[in-house]
């Protein structure tokens, strides 16, 4: 990726992104089962009590706090002379100075580093575009709700600020980047992955009903972030340029485009000894829109659900704006842009919502 386009990928910073994004922590713990299977099946005994895992994507690793710790728990009730080494990993550009304060207990965050007295923390700015661990050093890698950012934005799209949306040459183009891209992220797990070692992801995806991220049901989201462009634009508040600068470098894999480096044996994945062990979707229901359907607070339900969108998209679309406009300017169309969402909300409220749509899926290294 390019050094400015990764550089817009950021979340909210300051520990506000796990404040902000309950649903990515439910989304993690519906993973919890299957991480702790995975690393049930791993066999440490040749790692003299040593067991070294990575979260890649982590952000201000708030989210994932509460599974490091039940990680931690069921593998010293096995092994209580184990000593665990945990890498935080993200790009350079996310907020360390979150990450760092959170996983060391200088937060409101509950660490488990309060109970794991043999676990030590450690924080690499490796892109997962890259190796980012020596060969044959990790048991095992997780990560959520990360690796549907793409290594580079193939094209800008004419007509919608999403992949979800794209037709014709300009969704194979990014089809084409995703495939490479995911084969990319495989290979570098590879290498990084101990024999025997495993892999659980939860990526955001397209599942068998063509559902994905706030397109479950109800009022698409992206179709919302798409139209409230257009309006700046036929506005006259945005130029056409910059419109098509708000595309998103993202892209949400089906099952099959998952699965297909491990079904093809010619495959350098298959090749290089991974193997899919299983792979199913889950949807976690938008927790602004489930307390909105209990308590009928119209107001509550707009608060959370504008921050926890703009904790990811925020950065991208404010570096589509012309960088020759001043600061104040760029900040309030960023405020009027949300604004306008936001009262889209309290306006008409059914439909809207964010639920989390992701492929879970444990990956095996032979
Ligand atoms: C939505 S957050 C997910 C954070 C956390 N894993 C969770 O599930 O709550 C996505 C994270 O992916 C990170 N990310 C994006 N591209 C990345 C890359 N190429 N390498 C490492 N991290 C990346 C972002 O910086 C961000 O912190």
């Amino acid at each position: 990726m390019s050094k400015s386009q990764a550089d817009n990928i950021t979340m909210s910073e300051g520990g506000l992104y796990s404040l902000a994004t309950i649903g990515a922590k439910d989304v993690i713990d519906l993973a919890a089962d299957r991480a702790c299977d995975a690393i049930q099946q791993l066999d440490l005994s040749q790692n003299a009590n040593r067991f070294t895992m990575a979260d890649m994507g982590c952000a201000d690793g708030g989210t994932s706090l509460g599974l490091v710790d039940r990680i931690l728990s069921e593998l010293n009730d096995t092994n209580p002379d184990i000593t665990s080494s945990i890498i935080y990993a993200d790009q350079p550009a996310n907020d360390f100075n979150a990450l760092v304060s959170i996983v060391h207990g200088r937060s409101s965050f509950d660490t488990w580093m309060n109970r794991h007295k043999n676990a030590f923390p450690l924080f690499s700015g490796a892109s997962f575009y890259t190796q980012a661990a020596p060969e044959n050093s990790l048991d095992f890698v997780f990560s959520a709700t990360a690796m549907h950012w793409l290594s580079q934005k193939p094209c800008n799209l004419s007509n919608h600020v999403h992949m979800v949306g794209a037709t014709g040459d300009e969704y194979a183009q990014f089809s084409e980047q995703a495939r490479n891209d995911w084969e990319t992220i495989l290979l570098h797990r590879s290498r990084e992955l101990r024999a025997g070692g495993k892999a659980v992801f939860a990526n955001f995806c397209r599942d068998e009903n063509g559902r994905y991220l706030g397109n479950t049901e109800g009022i698409n989201m992206f179709d919302t972030f798409n139209e409230i462009w257009l309006e700046f634009l036929s506005e006259g508040a945005i130029s056409e340029s910059e419109y098509h600068s708000m595309t998103l470098p993202q892209y949400y894999n089906t099952v099959e485009q998952f699965s297909a480096p491990f079904d093809n044996p010619e495959s350098p994945v298959y090749q290089a000894g991974m193997r899919l062990d299983s792979i199913e979707t889950g949807i976690v229901r938008c927790p602004f829109a489930r307390k909105f359907e209990q308590d009928g607070d119209v107001k509550k339900f707009a608060d959370g659900l504008i921050p926890t969108v703009r904790s990811w998209n925020q950065s991208i679309f404010a570096a589509g704006l012309d960088p020759q406009r001043n600061q104040d300017d760029r900040r309030t169309l960023i405020e009027d842009y949300y604004g306008r969402y936001h009262q889209r909300v309290l306006d008409a409220p059914a439909g809207h919502g964010m639920d989390y749509v992701h492929a879970y899926m444990t990956i095996s290294q032979s």
